[in-house]
């Protein structure tokens, strides 16, 4: 059977009071727009077709080129949504799946089920049901004497006695496309000036065809966005759904309600998150690692037993047994060898520190290569600025920055060389040297490190 996906998306979500379109707004860091299309993706392995309308030039942007886009350019329901798709799909594929972009929840072996059910049932449509008491402004499901599922009632237009109706219609349907194409035009308009499309129930039932329906067991999976409460209420569901993922994957997790987890993010076993950790994009995380509490971890890939506390890394890379924090700051470009040791209020920025290098407190490392086991005094800064370029600081192996040096780049500094306390280093200072003073000057020769 050929499947075709068609999610819908065009309708502006006024609820969200938002100058932003609401399917652009971030669960888990992605955009809404971006988990339902994946759904589909996972769930046919084919590329869904989006039915865009309000702010179709933003959405576009966001999508990738695989995406079929149709236009939607009045948004007069979900019925006439699903017409624009028709020219673009019709006799081309059996089934039409159609979903919501405010559903980033469903789960795409839920979009299988569904697909199956349609598959074995001589009718047109099986479409997703919930059964609970919080009618979340849902359709409500009617059924019939034998207990057939009859019309879907949309809350506006429901009676009283439909509004107890705790069978609730998710938004999700399966369609067998030729009886979709052909029905489509049938929908009459509504008394709100829309073509529904919950409306083709009734339709088939009342032409004596079955309808079936499918019940979700996991309401998180119905959580659709229409104001920010519900997008609050997504983010801990999906944030929930992610962690136990870790968590039975051998990740200890001590606070999962302050904890974050974006869904490109890799963690190696038996380590530990604190609480107020964020992991963000594609940051990888080995094993046997403590990170937090409150850290920020972006884009940035992190060896094994890395000790991380308090700090921000932004696309850097850290290599296996390197302690930062609390109250470190690594930004793009900064690369830490292997038990790096880097204390409070430090900066790194586009540096390599060699293995066992330590910068223990108050230091800027910009645009410099620090050589192994140097170690970076108090208040240490790499003036790697001087208005108009940025400039190289070199340190080689086993140097000794005192507290509260300058080291003005373009600079190198030898191997084993030290600098005094306070001193400004304008000059290269040679291997195994003692500088000190304003401008600093060489004060002595030093006995050579192994
Ligand atoms: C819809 C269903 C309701 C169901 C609920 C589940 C209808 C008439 N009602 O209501 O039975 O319980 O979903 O979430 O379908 N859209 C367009 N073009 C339009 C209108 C809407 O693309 O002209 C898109 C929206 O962007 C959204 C989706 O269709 O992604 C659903 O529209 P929305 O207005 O949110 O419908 P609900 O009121 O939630
Ligand atoms: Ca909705």
């Amino acid at each position: 059977m050929k499947i075709a996906t068609v999610v819908l998306a065009a309708g502006q979500g006024t609820r969200m009071r938002s100058n932003l379109p609401k399917i652009l707004h971030k669960l888990g860091g992605r955009p809404l727009i971006s988990h339902a299309l994946e759904t589909a993706k996972q769930a046919t392995k084919e590329p869904p077709v989006v039915v865009v309308g309000h702010g179709a030039d933003m959405v576009k942007e966001e999508l990738d080129e695989s995406i079929q886009v149709v236009i939607q350019e009045e948004q007069l329901g979900t019925g006439h949504a699903v017409q624009q798709t028709r020219k673009l799909l019709e006799d081309k594929y059996d089934l039409i799946v159609v979903s919501s972009a405010d559903m980033p929840l469903l789960k795409p072996d839920t979009f299988q089920q569904l697909i199956k059910a349609q598959e074995s049932n001589p009718g047109p449509i099986t479409m997703l049901t919930l059964i609970d008491d919080n009618p979340r402004g849902f359709g409500r499901v009617t059924r019939n004497g034998t207990g057939n599922v009859d019309a879907i009632v949309e809350e506006a237009q429901a009676t009283s006695e439909q509004l107890s109706i705790r069978e609730l219609n998710v938004g999700v349907y399966c369609f067998s496309a030729a009886w979709l194409w052909e029905n489509l035009p049938r929908i009459p308009l509504s008394s709100k000036g829309e073509y529904y499309l919950t409306d083709l129930v009734s339709i088939a039932v009342e032409a004596g065809e079955n309808v079936e329906a499918l019940t979700l067991q996991d309401p998180d999976e119905a959580i659709g966005i229409n104001t920010r409460i519900d997008l609050a209420d997504a983010e801990a569901a999906f944030q929930k759904r992610i962690n136990n993922q870790w968590m039975l994957s051998g990740v200890t997790i001590i606070d999962p309600r302050t904890t974050y987890i974006e869904s490109g993010v890799v963690i190696g076993q038996d380590t530990t998150l604190h609480p107020n950790t964020m992991l963000q994009g594609k940051t990888q995380i080995g094993e046997e690692c403590q990170i937090g509490p409150n850290t920020i971890v972006q884009n940035t890939a992190l060896g094994n037993r890395c000790r991380i506390v308090a700090s921000v890394l932004e696309n850097a890379k850290v290599e296996d047994d390197v302690d930062i924090g609390p109250f470190g700051h690594l930004r793009k470009g900064a690369h830490l060898g292997v038990g790096v040791h880097m204390g409070n209020f430090g900066e790194v920025k586009n540096s390599y520190l060699g293995p066992g290098a330590k910068v223990g407190h108050f230091s800027y490392v910009g645009d410099a290569t620090i050589g192994s086991q140097v170690n970076i005094g108090a208040g240490t800064v790499t003036c790697n600025y001087d208005g108009k370029n940025k400039n190289h600081t070199e340190i080689e192996e086993g140097a000794f920055i005192g507290s509260d040096t300058m080291l003005v780049a373009p600079l190198k500094i030898g191997r084993g060389a030290h600098t005094g306390a306070g001193s400004v280093v304008t000059k290269d200072v040679p291997a195994n040297t003692l500088v000190a003073g304003i401008p600093a000057r060489a004060v002595r020769k030093l006995d050579k490190i192994e």
